[in-house]
């Protein structure tokens, strides 16, 4: 049987150790009320620490209320929804996993709120992650003392979840929502600073983040490298953006893509397996940081083969650990996985 040598390796960086290469990327669960983590999000996130994931990034949690994807979506804007989660960070760590948190802000793709604010007054005009079309709303533009203001709520939200006891912070500066708003000339129209420097924005959250982090936990940005609908900016826009966030700050770029409108025939990712992995490849040769790859990476050898190739550090399995908890567990060369086969289970895997 063919064998794998890298999935299963450790990985370091800072004080972050993570036991396999193996990520969980941030996946809505629209489970949410008030913005709180509740009992799906603890059997959600913790059968995935059973199931031998290395490192759970939790999905997009917001700063503020008007910042939500969703009425039901999660929030780290209070100390009750930071104690809920300390609730799930303890009990994956007691998995011996370890546990980020995607902290973010929806901008103009916020639903279910009447104060939808993005750098420009620019509806958005596509689908959202599950591809479905909704009616968004027109938003209102920020001022540059709203801008300070939702600095600020990165700032106190990256706090909370240090307080809960997350192992990193994910910022989320991709798929269209307000760090990539600010980053895309589709989006950012302003003439202010933040429109002559569309990076500005999202290199002030970085610093903000990194000034309440300590000094040894290593800071994650999502970014989308490359903007997929019409008059989408190229990879080399995104690599010039991912140097500036890693001079900014960032430790770990999370390279996804797209976001930023609908697709259509012409305009649209091939998505065949692997599909973005040039990207992470690019934004590793670009910054010389360590990336995660995302996209269509759930075969265990084609995940193993793309970190041979140096091309990234860690592979994100998104879909396939929601059809499968287990994911890890279920690698066909089963016995380098015994470290992470928990000892209850240990008999099934004989
Ligand atoms: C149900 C669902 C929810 C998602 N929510 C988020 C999210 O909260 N934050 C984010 O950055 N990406 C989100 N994504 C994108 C995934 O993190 C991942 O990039 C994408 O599913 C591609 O990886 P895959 O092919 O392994 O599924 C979501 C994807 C799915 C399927």
């Amino acid at each position: 049987m063919t064998k794998l040598f890298y999935l299963n390796t450790p990985f370091s960086i800072k004080n972050l150790s993570v036991k396999n290469r193996i990520v969980m990327p941030p996946m809505c669960q629209y489970q949410a009320k008030d913005g709180m983590p509740n009992d799906w999000h603890f059997v959600h996130y913790v059968s995935r620490a059973v199931g031998g994931v290395g490192l759970i990034i939790v999905e997009m949690t917001n700063v503020a209320p008007n910042g939500r994807i969703s009425p039901n979506c999660l929030g780290l804007w209070n100390d009750q929804q930071r104690d809920k989660f300390k609730h799930i960070v303890d009990a994956v760590h007691a998995q011996n996993a370890k546990i980020a948190i995607q902290i973010g802000h929806a901008g103009r793709k916020a639903l279910g709120t009447d104060d939808v604010v993005a750098p420009s007054a620019i509806k958005y005009d596509g689908a959202n992650e599950a591809g479905e079309r909704w009616q968004y709303q027109t938003p209102r533009e920020l001022t540059q003392h709203e801008i300070s203001i939702i600095i600020q709520q990165f700032k106190q939200s990256v706090q909370r979840a240090i307080e809960a006891g997350f192992d990193s912070i994910e910022l989320h500066a991709a798929h269209g929502y307000l760090i990539h708003q600010f980053s895309s000339p589709k989006s950012n129209l302003r003439t202010d600073e933040y429109g002559q420097d569309r990076f500005l924005f999202g290199e002030q959250v970085i610093k903000a983040a990194k000034s309440v982090m300590p000094a040894d936990m290593p800071l994650i940005v999502r970014i989308s490298a490359q903007e997929y609908g019409e008059n989408g900016f190229d990879a080399k826009y995104g690599c010039k953006m991912a140097k500036r966030f890693a001079a900014a700050g960032a430790d770990i770029l999370h390279v996804s893509g797209g976001g930023d409108g609908h697709l259509s025939a012409s305009h649209t990712p091939p998505f065949h397996a692997g599909y973005q992995v040039y990207l992470a490849r690019a934004v590793k040769q670009a910054t010389q940081l360590p990336v995660i790859a995302v996209g269509m990476l759930d075969d265990h050898y084609l995940a193993d083969f793309v970190l041979s190739t140096g091309d990234a550090d860690l592979i994100a399995v998104g879909r396939g650990l929601l059809r499968d908890p287990y994911w890890v567990l279920h690698t066909p060369a089963s016995a380098a996985l015994s470290p992470f086969i928990p000892s209850s289970y240990a008999c099934a895997f004989d």
